[in-house]
């Protein structure tokens, strides 16, 4: 099994596991722990071969596991509410789990932020760790403790960061992610490496060979298992970035924001597609590609970038099946970019890419941005 720490002040706080087989998770637990699991109810019967392999082992290295009840819930971006937060609280109430359980979620990135948020508030907190069935998650969401809930119009309003006792990355359940769930995660993962590539192995040029294949395969389960070696290097790549850049900075006072590349104008383009101006379907991962793009456009008008970045990531994006035009006009979208969380003193901490692997943190006030990307 191959291991990645997060560390902040010379201690270990989370670490990454990633192995093979689902049940392999048992030896990613230290000590003795009574495990209660809350997965999404389309993978429930994932989480139930996890749960039998727990308790069918019942022992690890270092103790005695037992999984002690499993809470599926329903997952959607409209149910990643408060509401949900507390169902999981009631049910572990109701379970009868103690300070000292230990709470493992089970499913894509709104699953593991809902998990990670109530363990963090269940009796002052519990500890937890993850298992994301996504790309999207294994890649971005499940790493790095971020775990929040929509509230109103806004997306993870609500939230804390409070790490998870590990990620655990298996290759096991993305075999039977649908081609746009799939897709939805390659954005994360190539967003990743626009922020930082290792020139060696050019861990950009290699995603793109590989979605573009699985992209066009008929059989995406079959086309997954053929390319998983691969795959699983880059997902193992990508969770290394984001390791370094949280433990550089876990509560985002700086670098930490050049994970938010793209989202800006992605939460942007998901608020109008959410809040009833519109009936069109956009996935976050979706979302993040147009967002990306949006943001090398706005490099090269502001001169931070050479002409034809944003031509060649259009190219390689549509190669791997991501969406790259704006689905609203751009001045419809500047309202809904002001609300923006990560607004300060009326200007945005926008992530703009001098060139694949490297970006930077650059304030503006979304008018600026919008003036700036109408430039001819
Ligand atoms: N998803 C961006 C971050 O974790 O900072």
């Amino acid at each position: 099994m191959k291991e990645l720490e997060i560390k902040s002040g010379g201690r270990v706080i989370s670490k990454i596991f990633a192995g093979a087989g689902i049940s392999e998770v048992v030896d990613c637990f230290e000590g003795t722990e009574t495990v209660y699991i809350v997965c999404d109810r389309k993978v429930e019967s994932l989480a139930g071969s996890i749960a039998s392999s727990i308790n069918a082992s019942g022992i690890n290295h270092s103790g005695t596991l037992h999984v002690a009840g499993i809470m599926p819930v329903e997952v959607s971006e409209d149910l990643k509410t408060m509401e949900t937060v507390l169902r999981i609280n009631d049910r572990l109430l109701e379970m009868n789990a103690d300070r000292n359980s230990f709470l493992l979620a089970v499913g894509g990135g709104i699953t593991t932020d809902m998990a990670g948020f109530a363990a963090s508030i269940y009796k002052r907190g519990i500890r937890f760790a993850f298992v994301p069935t996504t790309l999207l998650a294994q890649v971005d969401a499940a790493i790095g403790g971020k775990n929040g809930v929509n509230f109103h119009s806004y997306k993870n309003m609500l939230g804390v960061i409070r790490q998870p006792e590990f990620t655990y990355l298996s290759p096991q359940p993305l075999e039977t992610l649908s081609m746009r769930d799939f897709i939805s995660g390659e954005a994360e993962l190539l967003k990743t490496f626009i922020i930082e590539n290792n020139l060696e192995s050019d861990n950009y040029v290699s995603a793109v060979r590989v979605f573009s294949a699985i992209h066009e395969s008929s059989d995406i389960s079959e086309s997954i298992r053929t390319h998983s070696a691969k795959l699983q290097e880059l997902i193992f790549a990508a969770a290394s970035v984001k390791a370094g850049i949280v433990s550089r900075d876990q509560y985002e006072k700086g670098e930490r924001r050049k994970l938010n590349l793209g989202h800006t104008f992605a939460h942007a383009v998901e608020w109008m597609a959410h809040s009833g101006l519109s009936e069109q379907d956009i996935s976050h991962g979706e979302a993040v590609a147009i967002g990306i793009i949006q943001a090398a456009k706005l490099s090269e008008k502001a001169g931070l970038a050479e002409q034809g970045l944003a031509a060649g990531l259009e190219e390689d994006f549509k190669k791997c099946g991501l969406p790259v035009d704006l689905p609203f006009p751009l001045d419809s979208l500047a309202g809904a970019m002001a609300k923006d969380k990560k607004a300060e003193g009326g200007k945005i901490h926008f992530i703009l890419i001098k060139c694949i692997g490297s970006v930077m943190i650059y304030d503006l006030a979304v008018e600026d941005a919008v003036r700036i990307l109408d430039r001819k």
